[in-house]
């Protein structure tokens, strides 16, 4: 399994329920798996404890086969896990082109390897090369969007987390941010927290959080 959390259990400190409890989840390989459920429910805490950024209480975080913590994180994020916020955070004055290579500027390759292997992430999650010269602060929401999706894949991670990837968009843009997502991240292991249905019926697989009723007995 490229990612495995068993019997994960988070909570925030000084709340009195936990976020995530008893949770186990195993995805391979070329598997997506959409995480979802309304606000509130703990989509962003599994991706934070997914992507080694939050601590469990109890429970284990395998990566490829091997137990990892937060002590891992910085070696791993960005190479081994790659991951999508709603809102790409692009250095703005630097080129689509530039923000995509930095994961791999940073991890010592060479500019032309990097921009060739950015500019093959970049065409596969559909941006235009006429495009790839220009400043991140012109492009679209949209394009942004998926320049953030490219940058995470471009280190060949075995593992992409997506946090509401397209949350900010709308629906059209979207459901074209999706499919990029989708088709870009076939080689990785996926998965993807969001509240949009559409979106998460792209998935192979969906797990629904948090759906145990409080209220049960009333
Ligand atoms: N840093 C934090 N400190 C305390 N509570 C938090 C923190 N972040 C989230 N929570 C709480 O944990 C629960 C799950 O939040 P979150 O994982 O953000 O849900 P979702 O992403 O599904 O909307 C919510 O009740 C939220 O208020
Ligand atoms: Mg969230």
């Amino acid at each position: 399994m490229s990612l495995e959390l068993r019997s994960v259990h988070f909570r925030y400190p000084r709340m009195d329920a936990d976020v995530l409890r008893d949770f186990s989840l195993s995805v391979a390989r070329g598997e997506s798996v959409a995480v979802m459920g309304p606000s509130g429910r703990g989509k962003s805490t599994l991706m934070g404890v997914a992507g080694l950024m939050l601590a469990p209480q109890s429970g284990r975080v395998f990566v490829n086969g091997i137990a990892r913590t937060t002590k891992d994180a910085s070696r791993l994020l960005g190479r081994e896990i790659g991951v999508v916020l709603q809102s790409v955070n692009v250095l703005p004055r630097r080129s689509v082109l530039d923000n995509t290579m930095l994961p791999l500027l940073s991890s010592g390759y060479g500019r032309d390897i990097a921009a060739r292997r950015a500019a093959r992430c970049l065409a596969e999650v559909g941006i235009d090369p006429a495009d790839f010269g220009r400043q991140a602060r012109g492009v679209s929401g949209g394009q942004a969007q998926r320049v953030g999706v490219a940058r995470a894949l471009v280190g060949e991670p075995s593992v992409l987390l997506a946090d509401e990837p397209t949350a900010s968009l709308d629906a059209r843009t979207a459901r074209l941010v999706g499919e990029a997502l989708f088709s870009a991240a076939r080689s990785t292991a996926l998965v993807l927290m969001t509240h949009d249905e559409t979106l998460g019926g792209l998935a192979d697989r969906i797990v629904r959080i948090g759906e145990t009723s409080d209220i049960e007995g009333e």
